[in-house]
Parts: structure tokens; sequence; C-alpha cells
């Protein structure tokens, strides 16, 4: 028998089917019990009239514990007032699997309490809309790419150095070749793939083992990095807003139902359209000023510094030019003032912070060196890169977007803990 799911119910009105989920919730009115059936796409409102169904059936449906899976019989009709608009009419319902005292009730629960429950929570109907909104854009992401002959070329997760700074990497030992480390970034290795297939992008894990207990900040987060050969700092900003709007507008149009479930503000998210504002790292410190913000020129900018920035803005700012000593080794400095390097951040707005940081890249061999030598990083591991370096090198930009950041962004949630299945965190590797 074809299998029907509650996603499609539209095609089945006045139809008799067989669906299977669990129970999201019941009520009772003396003969009649709603039974509300949840089956990962959507929710049914099942109706059991005593005198419709099998006794059994009836005390089935008046025992049934939260999450018991089941199959439910019936017609189904149009119910303007039920979840979904559509109801079904039970002629038989049978127990598949007993599910006793789960532990999530509709009552509130304490984010740790579900955050150590993930494995449940994660059949919420607010989780499931966040899952199917990172799936989508997931999905934008690839598209976008696919679609601009781009090359998807995976980065390896084992790797000998560091990609952005020594003090966020995780160590393991690797055989007899001494430590190992789980990667901060493809970015290094997908270099290697633009200089074979002019536009790439990796698309995976990264690891950061941040000391930073904040909203924002996963030690295992998702990011996708593309890089092209001849693209300069420009370019790169340019490919960054066309991806963003994209990846956006890409969820406005088909999770209209997962966003009014998470009661986003999408006009927030409608105005995201190109161009983005592109100010520098000078004019970002000019606005922490006047707004009053006790900001060192010369510094990173913090979390709250970001919002500040961003807050002068309806959509993503792309803040390109900032002091090199904070950026990473590999960044091209920018020739009419070295001090600076050509690098970009995007920062969301509504206060989400820096979703993409990105740059032009260091193609001058002597200068790499010197770079790596002052970030005191061992030579001997980037013997690899310095050779994109010594055979043919060319002008070439990219950037990284972390998938959670921009989840938690376009969700309007929180806390970057909720955007990921499985959250890996300072103070959590559980479940
Ligand atoms: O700015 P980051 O460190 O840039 C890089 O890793 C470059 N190698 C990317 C490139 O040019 N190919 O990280 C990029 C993005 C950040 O903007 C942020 O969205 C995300 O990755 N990110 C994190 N997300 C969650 N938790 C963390 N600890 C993150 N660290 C960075
Ligand atoms: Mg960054």
């Amino acid at each position: 028998m074809q299998k029907v799911y509650i996603k499609d119910l539209s095609q089945y009105v006045d139809q008799t089917v067989s669906l299977k989920g669990w129970l999201y919730n019941k009520r009772s009115s003396g003969k009649v019990k709603f039974v509300i059936l949840r089956d990962g796409t959507g929710l049914l409102q099942c109706v059991v009239f005593k005198g419709n169904v099998t006794p059994e059936a009836f005390e089935a449906a008046d025992k049934l514990g939260q999450e018991s899976s089941l199959e439910i019989t019936g017609k189904i009709k149009i119910e303007s007032r039920a979840p979904g608009g559509y109801e079904m009419d039970v002629t038989d319902l049978k127990l598949i699997a007993e599910s006793v005292d789960y532990p999530i009730t509709p009552k509130e629960h304490g984010v740790e309490f579900l955050m150590d429950k993930r494995h449940l929570w994660l059949r919420s109907q607010r989780q499931v809309a966040i899952l199917k909104i990172r799936h989508r854009i997931v999905k934008a992401i690839r598209d976008f790419f696919d679609e601009r002959d781009f090359t998807l070329m995976d980065a390896p997760i084992i790797t000998p150095s560091a990609c952005e700074g020594t003090s966020t990497l995780f160590a393991t030992d690797y055989f007899d070749l001494g430590k190992a480390y789980l990667t901060q970034s493809g970015q290094l290795y997908a270099e290697a793939g633009a200089m074979a297939l002019g536009k790439v992008y990796s698309f995976g894990p990264t690891f950061r083992a941040e000391k930073s207990k904040t909203r924002r900040h996963l030690t295992e987060f998702w990011m996708v990095e593309p890089e092209v050969a001849f693209n300069d700092l420009n370019d790169d900003m340019d490919l960054a807003e066309e991806f963003l709007e994209y990846i956006v507008q890409s969820v406005l149009k088909d999770r209209a139902e997962e966003l009014r479930i998470l009661e986003r503000d999408t006009t927030k998210l409608e105005a995201v359209k190109r161009p983005f504002p592109r100010i520098s790292y000078d004019e970002a410190v000019e606005i922490l000023h006047k707004n009053g913000i006790d900001f060192e020129y010369g510094n990173d900018l913090g979390g709250t510094d970001e919002t500040v920035v961003s807050n002068q803005f309806d959509r993503p700012v792309m803040v390109h030019r900032y002091p090199s000593e904070v950026k990473a080794f590999y960044m091209k400095r920018d020739p009419e003032n070295p001090k600076l390097a050509l690098a970009v951040d995007v920062l969301a707005p509504e206060g989400y912070g820096e979703i993409i940081g990105g740059s032009q890249r260091e193609d001058n061999l002597d200068l790499l060196l010197e770079r790596i030598e002052q970030h005191q990083l061992p030579q001997e591991a980037f013997e690899w890169y310095l050779d994109l370096r010594r055979f043919g090198s060319v002008p070439h930009s990219g950037f990284g977007l972390g998938i959670e950041r921009t989840v938690a962004w376009i969700c309007g949630l929180e806390h970057v803990r909720e955007t990921i299945p499985f959250a890996r965190m300072i103070y959590r590797n559980t479940p």
C-alpha cells in the first residue's frame, strides 16, 4: 500500500487513509477523544467517537501516552479550525509501541534539561521547523554554487597545522606522525582547489576549541567556503552579497510555514536585498565612537561592537579592511595601506553578529613566508601551501559562512545551540 503523509492530505479529502506516526498530544471530552498525530511532515487532529471504533481501539486512544507510535485509519475532511486545515474521522487505531512517562511534557522545561534530552526534544514542532529551515539553507547554498559552475571540493578534517590561529586547535595523537589537529577551516585546501578548478567550495564540519561561552559559539560547526581564482576583495564582496540574498529569499519562498511556527518577523528578512552597505573598519570604529562605545582603534570587533555597527542598517553590512594585526596570516595586505588586511566580515542584522569572514589571500611567496614567521607557525607544515605561490600564483579570494549563525539569524533564535541537531559546546558533548 502507498504510504500517506500528513503534508499530502489535500489529495485525500473524503477518502479513507491510514497514517503512521506518533501521538503529539490528546484531549478528551466524554465520548469523543482528540488525538493529535505527528508524522514528521505535519500535525493532524484525529477525532475518535466512541461509536465509530471498536471498544479496544477506544480504550487504546484513552490510554495512549505522549509519543506512543501508532497507525490510525479514517476519513479525511476539511476543517479550517484544526491545525493544518484537515481532520480525520477515525475508524481504527492501532498501537505500534508504547511510550510511558515521556519526559518532555507541554509544560515549560529549562534549556539545560531540554539539551540533555535533545534526542527527544528534536520531535517538538519548533525543533522540526528549525531543522527544516536548516536543510533549506544548506540546499540553497549548494544550488547557488552548483548553478554558478563551482565545483564542490571537500577538505580533510584531520590536518597537520592551524588555519585560524593556534589557540583554538583540537589536537589528537596521530600514530607515528605526532600531533594532528581537527580542521578549523577548509580554506587552505580550497585554495589548492581554486588553482586546479578555478571556482570551488568546500562544505563540512569545522572545529574550534573556543573558550568563549556565548550564544554564537560552538566547538563543532559547519562552514561553507567558496574560493575563486582571480577574484579580488571587491569580487569577494559581490559574491557574498549575492549569496546571502539568494539564501534568505529561498527560505522566505519555501519555508513560510516554518518561519510562522517560529514567529519570525519576516519583514526583516524581506529587506535582505542587494546592494548591502560596505564600510571600512575605520568607518565602523567611527560608528562605535559616535555611539559612545569605548573602543580602542586596532582591536578586533567584539560581539557587542558588531551589534552596535549592524544596528545602523536594515540588511547585512560588510566591514572591510581590518588592521592586519588582528587577522589571519594568509590575508593580503592592502597595497594602499599595509597596516590593513584585505579582509571582509559580513555582520548580520538584528544583533546576530559576524556570519561571514573572508579575504583576498596573500599571493606573494616572500610576503607569505614573512607572515608565517611572524605568526610563529611551523613552515614545514605549510610547504605544500607555499607551493601554490611557487607555481603560477594568482590573486584569489574566498570566504567562510558559518551555517549555525546563519540558521540562528534566519530563524530568529536566541542561541546557536538550537540550530544544529546535536550541539557541541565547552560544557556539552552529549547526547
Ligand atoms: O571568520 P572565520 O574564522 O573564517 C575562516 O575560518 C576563514 N578561513 C574562512 C574563509 O575565508 N574561507 O570563520 C568563518 C565563519 C564566521 O563568520 C562564523 O559564521 C563561523 O564561521 N564561525 C563559528 N560559528 C560557530 N561557532 C564558532 N566557534 C565559530 N567560529 C567561526
Ligand atoms: Mg572571523
